[in-house]
């Protein structure tokens, strides 16, 4: 979501007649995009920005420093003190008027603007056209789209309501209307963004008369866009997984086979403690209904250790979980209790050293069970959207599988934003290895 943001942002400042910098160094204003759902990641961004801001006071540089996205929203006005040199802290619903605060302090940079308010309605940023698109001048193979807003599910743990605020829904009219714009410029892959994508449309659309849910309503609606490939979407709630999600994957062959389902717990308990509203039972039963439609189903998942309570029973039942349910890739995270969440104030934390053992082995079995599916998938043919040179050797060329493998080659470069087929020839921990199959 953040880097969506930012993509947008910095789009709406290239058309104002801005450059966009490759390195911080070089530009004359620094917005930093910062994330605060674990407290790793907030205190990362706050320590960055000291960073900058100490680096151009060294070098006697006269920059302009901005703050934005969650944890600019839940720290506000307590950055001005821990962040002395800040000029700008901005919150997750008005990012609209960036452009126009950092005119005024480019005129006069002795001033602090503050402005993290409306978190509760409706971003006013998400109606502006400018911030709905991404930079049309880049060959770009695949576009994320903006769907929904905030959340309202209040899992114990979690900071997202608090930072992004409610539920709120586009209409598939406009989303349509921006993946059509998509795709006349060369768009192939549409990953829809929200932060509990299933619930999209709840309150402000009807299920239909053969029982869609509002999402599948508009995953219907994309799927008749030409020019669109794939359709991909993050992230889900296990509970927005009904038998019309699931048979979407029978039925429109753009909607590509993966899925990343949060299960964040293996423990009945644990996740009644978290009110995520389902059990561990019905979630493998969401993964075995969809390998069913589709066996070749790509499934990733995040899991939190250590949520407050947990014993090594409950633990032991978030291994025996990711035994059963055989991810393809799990993201780890050790529990972070985020102030103002019910969480954070339980009785019974688990201490850092046993959250810590936890994750390290939960790693170890991740792991050991992901290889085996990247084993088994050599000498397989994929589909592979090219998107561009590999981040470790630019030599080679890096793209996405149907079951959102990341897949690398030798090719060309114009070879970007196009569908080719490949046949895996090795396996890495992340990734495949391929080489192109002609017909
Ligand atoms: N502590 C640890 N992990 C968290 N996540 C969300 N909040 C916390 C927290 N307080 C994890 C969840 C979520 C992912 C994006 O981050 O697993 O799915
Ligand atoms: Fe946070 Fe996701 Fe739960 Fe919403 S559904 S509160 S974003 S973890």
């Amino acid at each position: 979501m953040n880097k969506r943001d930012s993509e947008a942002l910095a789009a709406c400042f290239a058309e104002r007649g801005y450059s966009i910098q490759e390195k911080e160094q070089d530009a004359d204003i620094i917005l930093l995009n910062t994330c605060s759902v674990r407290d790793g990641a907030e205190h990362k961004a706050v320590g960055k920005m000291q960073m900058l801001i100490a680096q151009a006071r060294l070098h006697k540089e006269k920059k302009i420093f901005g703050i934005m996205g969650c944890a600019a929203q839940v720290l506000g006005e307590s950055l001005v003190h821990d962040l002395p040199g800040i000029h700008l802290v901005i919150g997750t619903h008005r990012y609209h008027r960036i452009p126009e605060y950092l005119e005024a302090l480019l005129k006069d940079s002795s001033k602090v603007i503050v402005d993290c308010s409306g978190i509760t309605e409706k971003p006013v940023s998400f109606q502006n056209h400018l911030l709905q698109r991404v930079s049309p001048n880049t060959i770009q193979a695949s576009a994320f789209v903006n769907i929904m807003h905030g959340c309202n599910q209040y899992c114990t743990y979690c900071i997202v309501p608090y930072t992004r605020g409610h539920e709120f829904s586009r209409s598939i009219e406009e989303i349509v209307h921006e993946c059509e714009a998509l795709a006349k410029e060369g768009i192939k892959e549409i990953i829809l963004l929200g932060q509990i994508v299933t619930n999209f449309g709840k309150r402000e659309i009807h299920v239909s008369e053969d029982g869609k849910t509002p999402f599948v309503q508009l995953l219907d609606a994309i799927h008749e866009i030409e020019g669109i490939e794939r359709i991909r979407f993050t992230a889900p709630h296990p509970k927005g997984y009904g038998d019309d999600l699931i048979e979407s994957y029978q039925r429109l062959p753009k909607l590509c086979q993966s899925a990343h389902i949060p299960v964040q717990s293996g423990s009945n308990r644990i996740l009644k403690e978290m009110h995520r509203g389902y059990t561990g039972e019905h979630f493998l039963e969401i993964l075995s209904k969809l390998r069913n439609v589709q066996p070749s189903m790509g499934i990733a998942t995040d899991i939190i250790v250590g949520f407050p309570g947990e014993t090594d029973e409950d633990f032991q039942k978030t291994l025996e979980l990711v035994r059963k349910a055989r991810f393809d890739n799990a993201f780890l995270f050790k529990y972070s209790p985020r102030e103002g969440t019910p969480a954070a104030k339980m009785p019974n934390q688990v201490p850092m050293r046993i959250k810590e053992e936890r994750h390290a082995e939960l790693m170890r079995v991740v792991n050991e069970l992901s290889a085996e599916i990247f084993q088994q998938m050599i000498g397989k043919t994929v589909e592979v959207l090219v998107e561009g040179p590999s981040r470790r050797n630019p030599n080679r060329l890096q793209g996405r599988s149907r079951c959102n493998k990341i897949v690398l080659f030798e090719g060309d470069k114009d070879w970007i934003g196009t569908i080719r087929r490949f046949r895996i020839t090795r396996s890495g921990q992340y990734s495949l290895y391929g080489e192109e199959v002609k017909n």
